[in-house]
């Protein structure tokens, strides 16, 4: 299936919201931190399978604003599961090339879980291979009133003008300032919606909605996606190559 993906035509930046590892570890009979360690395996089949393709960029939503709003139990698990698997996993991004970064209001985090994850991405800073994006503490919402901050501070020290504020100012103070917008945005765990992710980004973004839970996703799953991305006509509000003149 891989062979079958046209090396000329491959989305620039994927997004991933990884959803559904609760509900997984229901039908498994298990508490849900039992998903979200699974889906750590997830994690890996695809940043394999974007480093054997090529792909530049990956953003993986891994914690929402609205996720400190679940039962504190969780909330820790996670939070010692993110240190455990970035340190696990650190010896894989190096032997891969993966480039790690991170977005999102990161001084929310604990403080070990800020030092671990500052620690991987100064390791892993050189590497040229894919580079591969955390949301953690993220959410779209809270990524552009820091934009507005941002822009009103600098007009007010006249480093901006008001009238010079171009669609491409808002981008360049956004947390993905110098990425690609992705290209392609899938949503697991069988729901079709946004949840507060990249919301600025996501304008012109293919939409996939795989009915797979996430610790049942794997890299031939991503192949599969990328396979549809290419049969589909981007037309970004222009008319379509075949369309009736
Ligand atoms: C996504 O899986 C992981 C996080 C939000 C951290 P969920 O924990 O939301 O799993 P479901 O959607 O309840 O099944
Ligand atoms: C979105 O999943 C956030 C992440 C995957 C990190 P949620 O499970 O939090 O989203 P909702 O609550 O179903 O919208
Ligand atoms: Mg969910």
């Amino acid at each position: 299936m891989k062979d079958n993906i046209n090396p000329n035509n491959l989305p620039r930046h994927i997004a991933i919201i990884m959803d559904g590892n609760g509900r997984w570890a229901r039908q498994h009979g298990q508490e849900r931190i039992y998903g979200h360690q699974h889906g750590v395996e997830s994690v890996r089949s695809v940043i394999e399978g974007c480093g054997e393709i090529g792909i530049k960029y990956l953003t993986l939503y891994a914690f929402s604003t609205e996720n400190w709003n679940r039962p504190k139990e969780e909330v820790d698990a996670l939070m010692t599961l993110l240190v455990k698997s970035i340190h696990n996993e650190l010896e894989g991004l190096m032997k891969n090339r993966v480039r790690l970064q991170a977005i999102g209001n990161l001084q929310s985090l604990p403080a070990e879980c800020q030092q671990e994850l500052q620690a991987a991405i100064d390791a892993t800073a050189p590497n040229n291979g894919l580079t591969t994006v955390l949301a953690l503490s993220y959410s779209a919402r809270w990524e552009l009133t820091e934009m507005a901050r941002k822009a009103a501070l600098l007009a007010s020290g006249r480093q901006l003008q008001p009238e010079n504020i171009t669609a491409e100012t808002v981008a360049s103070l956004l947390a993905t300032a110098n990425m690609p917008d992705p290209d392609i945005l899938i949503r697991t765990g069988g729901e079709c919606r946004v949840s507060n992710f990249l919301l600025w980004q996501i304008a012109y973004t293919e939409l996939f909605f795989p009915n797979l839970m996430w610790p049942d996703f794997r890299k031939e799953n991503l192949w599969q996606i990328i396979l549809d991305y290419q049969s589909r006509e981007r037309r970004f509000g222009k008319i379509g190559e075949h369309a009736p003149q």
